[in-house]
């Protein structure tokens, strides 16, 4: 969200650098950000990790995951050397106290290298079992002392329920300043997420329709082909509430919620996130099954191919109570959305990879048209194509050409692939957010701990009662049929599946 680039001289120190995430996202983002001149001209990455690489293995092990997963190939040439010579790595165990004196010495030596104390980045791509040890050793060696240069970033998710998030809270509230702490959603990275809020607020447009007296209702989607891969232990003490709802999907229902903020300020635009968290409607206990469906995919099809059920998966009990999809009506209590049900939906092993927002308008007040061409007038429809495809379309009505009168649903479509620069990926933009210290688009503690009081009675009333019927999908199919009957209620059906059309 910020312009320039960075100029003082900068450490990033990754903690599980030898990790998946380190792998696949965090070191193709910051080699991308280096290609296209936005890190600082002195800057180191240190990874720690428990596998026992030397430097040279590191950098062999980084750069296979540039190749695999950067949406720029194979890196090459003077840039990748220029690149791979700042990276090192410290083989080492999280809980032992040499790890952080060696990394003092090493963060130390730098500084003196460059006359310079360089800001430091701490990267805590670690399971939350973990923070609390990094985060107690960083303190006590003064490795992250300078608050106005030195940050943490802190992977979600942030707790296991609400008192272990202010458990956490407290511990690094108590150590660091708030301001020093990135607590991370990278959907909130994406650069369609992030144009929602200029679709929102850079046109005068929408907004007067932004509202219960023109919308009848939304739907948020986020939908996954893939199943829980070798996450299967992370996963079962998630469940995609945790894992999905109680973040990225509730981070997109703020923005598109979210009163106009002041400014761009970064504590004006999420006071107005956690102003639209306080007002949904908490869920009653004894309603949980009236607002929200769960799911466990069982073995079916996926893209021609055989996969297995989730109670199949290693690392998953075979007799699991966990969810891989959900489905929940929200409503909000406030004047702009009082009485329009927002629907929202995430699964594992869905049909497709698709993420999207659908805004529904209400129907026309009174058709003037001949009774015939009834059905032909659908409401209008504003579809944010999130992920994979990216683009927003708005359906409206229009005369099919011809000497008769015949109406048909028509779309007016921005597509992000018509434009010739390439998209950066989230994880680009809030590293270059945290570095260089903008936390916008960061969750601040309050707004973890509202979220996680809007799932707590869903997350208690499951856990207290197993599932009777899972696994209730089929891989391969687009969640249970209950979900259908969630929505039903209010004569409403998820928008289909192929783009929200
Ligand atoms: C992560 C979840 O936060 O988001 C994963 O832990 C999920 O389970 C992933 O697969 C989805 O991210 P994306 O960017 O692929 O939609």
């Amino acid at each position: 969200m910020i312009s320039g680039k960075k100029t003082t001289p900068t450490i990033i120190i990754i903690f599980g650098g030898s990790g998946d995430l380190a792998k696949r996202k965090l070191l193709p983002a910051f080699y991308n950000l280096f290609l296209d001149g936005w890190m600082p001209d002195q800057f180191a990455i240190i990874g720690l990790g428990l596998h026992s690489f030397t430097d040279a293995q590191y950098t062999d092990f980084i750069e296979e995951g540039l190749t695999q997963f950067s949406r720029k190939g194979k890196p090459s040439g003077p840039s990748w050397d220029d690149f791979k010579s700042r990276l090192s790595y410290i083989p080492s165990n999280m809980n032992e106290e040499v790890t952080y004196t060696t990394l003092s010495l090493k963060v130390n030596a730098l500084d003196l290298q460059w006359g310079f104390r360089a800001d430091r980045l701490f990267y805590l791509s670690i399971a939350p079992r973990f923070v609390e040890v990094v985060a107690v050793n960083l303190h006590k060696l003064g490795l992250a002392a300078h608050a106005a240069t030195d940050r943490l970033v802190i992977e979600k998710p942030f707790g296991h329920n609400k008192e272990s998030a202010i458990a956490l809270n407290n511990l690094l509230t108590g150590l660091f300043q708030e301001t020093q702490l990135y607590r991370i959603d990278h959907y909130l990275g994406k650069e369609t997420v992030q144009n929602i809020l200029a679709f929102r607020f850079a046109n005068a447009l929408f907004e007067p329709l932004w509202n219960r007296n023109y919308i009848d209702f939304v739907q948020i989607t986020v939908a996954e082909q893939v199943g829980v891969e070798e996450r299967g232990g992370y996963y079962e003490s998630a469940g995609a509430l945790r894992d999905m709802i109680q973040n990225h999907l509730l981070q997109l229902l703020c923005m598109v919620t979210m009163e106009p903020p002041v400014s761009f300020d970064a504590e004006e635009i999420r006071n107005r996130k956690a102003d639209v968290m306080r007002a949904i409607r908490p869920i009653k206990p004894d309603e949980v099954s009236k607002y929200a469906v769960r799911g466990q995919y069982g073995a079916g099809w996926i893209a021609g191919k055989e996969v297995p059920g989730y109670q199949e998966e290693s690392g998953v009990n075979p007799a699991s109570n966990t969810e891989t999809y959900v489905a929940i009506k929200f409503y909000l209590d406030n004047w702009r959305w009082q009485g329009v049900p927002f629907y929202v939906r995430t699964g594992k092993r869905m049909p497709e990879k698709t993420s999207s927002i659908t805004i529904q308008f209400q129907p026309i007040p009174h058709s003037s048209f001949p009774e015939t061409l009834y059905d032909s007038v659908t409401p209008n429809r504003l579809i944010i194509n999130i992920q994979p495809q990216m683009d927003i379309r708005l359906r409206f009505t229009a005369k099919r050409q011809g000497l008769e009168m015949n109406l048909n649903p028509v779309e007016m479509v921005f597509d992000y692939d018509s434009c010739s620069t390439q998209t950066p990926e989230a994880y680009e933009t809030l590293l270059l957010d945290a570095l260089q210290g903008d936390a916008t688009l960061f969750m601040r503690s309050d707004q973890v701990l509202i979220a996680w009081d809007v799932v707590t009675p869903i997350l208690e009333s499951w856990e207290s009662h197993n599932s009777l019927d899972f696994p209730n999908y089929s891989a391969g199919m687009w969640g249970p049929e209950n979900a259908e009957a969630l929505i039903a209620r209010q004569g409403h059906t998820w928008a289909s599946h192929l783009h929200g059309k």
